[in-house]
């Protein structure tokens, strides 16, 4: 059902936590650029190194090493029935970018958009209050703490704090936030497609509002893109 679906919003807001639903709800995979970012920055490649000096002041890591890095993600076998785009595109560059690429290679399902919207005083909380296992699973001290403290619940790794996740650079990355993506989301609510949800409500309480917004826009997106009869 899903095809190509963003989900869009500021640092903190929940969309790493609800791409992981997500995924298994609908059963296509999370592409996360800054999980793909953190990865080659473990892995010492010349991307990650380059990354690492501007993910830890906040700053985005330039459009065309991103949309490349997109562009050979999407060509995998797993992105056949529709993905999950999480911290992607998050400036016009890289909106027009997916749009120009996506209209080529699948015409036929266009993107739909969730954006989620959060308080920026909950934001603070939430961005200091997370901590991360090495295989990506999220926590936080205050909402959803681990059952030892400092320990994964799955595979009692030791959790850690993201490099960025630190105020001053959280301060940054709002500031990023409104300079470059806040226009990626009027450029898709233009777009029509698109759906805003509170993400200031339990996990699975926002998890049901964005699902049954997804199934509604995929509905209307294939009505409108059916030959008219006759
Ligand atoms: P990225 O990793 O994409 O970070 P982000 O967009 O700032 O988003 P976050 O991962 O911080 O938050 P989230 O919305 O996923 O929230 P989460 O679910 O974890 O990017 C990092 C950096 O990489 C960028 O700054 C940039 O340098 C670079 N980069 C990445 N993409 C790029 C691109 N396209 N172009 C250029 N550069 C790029 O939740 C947060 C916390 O809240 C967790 O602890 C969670 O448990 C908790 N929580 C979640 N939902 C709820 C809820 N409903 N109630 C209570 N607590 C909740």
């Amino acid at each position: 059902m899903p095809g190509p679906v963003l989900l869009l919003g500021a640092p903190g807001v929940g969309k790493g936590t609800q791409a992981k639903l997500l995924m298994a709800e609908f059963g296509i995979p999370q592409i996360s650029t800054g999980d793909i970012l953190r990865d080659q920055r473990t892995r010492r490649t010349e991307l990650g190194l380059l990354a690492d000096g501007l993910m830890s002041k906040g700053q985005l890591v330039p459009d065309d090493l991103v949309n490349r890095m997109v562009e050979i993600r999407l060509k995998q076998p797993d992105c056949a029935n529709g993905y999950i785009l999480d911290g992607f595109p998050r400036t016009i560059a890289q909106a027009d970018w997916l749009d120009g690429h996506l209209s080529r290679t699948d015409p036929e399902r266009p993107l739909i958009a969730v954006s989620l919207i959060v308080d920026y005083e909950v934001l603070l909380r939430r961005i200091t209050g997370r901590l991360i296992s090495p295989a990506g699973r999220i926590y936080n001290v205050y909402t959803n703490p681990p059952q030892v403290p400092g320990r994964c619940d799955v595979d009692g790794s030791v959790l850690e704090q993201r490099a960025d996740d630190r105020v001053a650079v959280f301060e940054d990355r709002m500031k990023v936030f409104g300079q470059d993506t806040a226009a990626v989301i009027e450029h898709y609510r233009a777009q029509g497609r698109f759906a805003e949800v509170d993400g200031d409500r339990p996990v699975e309480m926002v998890m049901e509002s964005i699902v049954g917004a997804l199934r509604a826009l995929r509905t209307e997106a294939q009505a409108s893109s059916a030959p008219v009869a006759g």
